[in-house]
């Protein structure tokens, strides 16, 4: 990290990073280890959680604009934490917390069951070579966590620059059938039209500059039971 970014880390995490009880890895959720989002901001609110969120561009723009909901970002690369907690300190953001995490584990243990409003996964890592395709967050696997810690007619919102990976949560989400489209398709009939609370990042800039096109896709969790 530079300078600036343990700075950061040292003055900031207080204030922004949730504590984690660890299992064996560093970015592990010890399981039954839960927050609760209420006394981690302090009030009751819609909570959106960003997995993956990078330097925090998305986020912390989304927290600004939006201070009747509380936002967490969920990140393992310390770097792009340190960078979120130095934007949105600048920024003066209080409805914002970080967890330096596996999003997986957080979504299976460190959340409560249907606590989150929107789950948010933008640019996630293609992992466009076949032989990785197979590390891809978003895969069958993702479902049932992602269904454990939404609440009832929440939503997972996704964007990406790569199309077989756009076809990939596509056809996920498509066969769990405890999610449904949640959009009416504008683009090429399929997609579904940019969700206006994203904010261009360095790597949705980067895929357009290579002439990658962006598709978004959103999904409603149905009711339980
Ligand atoms: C391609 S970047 C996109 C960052 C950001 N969403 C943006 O649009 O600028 C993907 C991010 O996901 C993070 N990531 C990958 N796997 C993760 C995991 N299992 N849990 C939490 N974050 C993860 C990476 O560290 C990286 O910062």
């Amino acid at each position: 990290m530079s300078d600036a970014q343990d700075r950061a880390w040292e003055e900031l995490s207080g204030r922004y990073l949730l504590p984690v009880e660890r299992d064996a890895a560093s970015t592990s959720v010890l399981p039954g280890s839960t927050v609760d989002p209420g006394a981690v901001f302090g009030r009751v609110a819609p909570l959106v959680v960003e997995i993956g969120s990078g330097q925090g561009h998305a986020i912390v723009h989304a927290a600004g604009a939006q201070p009747e909901v509380d936002f967490l970002a969920v990140e393992v690369f310390r770097a792009g934490l340190a960078r979120t907690m130095l934007d949105a300190d600048r920024a003066g953001v209080h409805n914002l917390r970080l967890v330096e995490a596996n999003a997986p584990e957080v979504l299976e243990h460190l959340l409560p069951e249907g606590s989150v409003d929107e789950i948010w996964v933008f640019f996630p890592d293609p992992w466009h070579k076949a032989k990785h395709n197979k590390r891809r967050l978003i895969a069958p696997a993702f479902v049932p966590q992602v269904a454990r810690a939404l609440r009832d007619g929440g939503v997972l919102r996704l964007a990406t620059d790569w199309e077989d990976y756009a076809l990939q949560m596509r056809d996920v989400l498509s066969d769990a059938d405890v999610f449904a489209a949640d959009f009416e398709p504008d683009f090429e009939g399929e997609w579904a039209p940019r969700f206006a609370g994203r904010t261009m990042t360095a790597f949705e800039r980067k895929g357009l500059a290579k002439g990658r096109e962006i598709r978004d896709l959103a999904y409603r969790r149905l009711p339980r039971g």
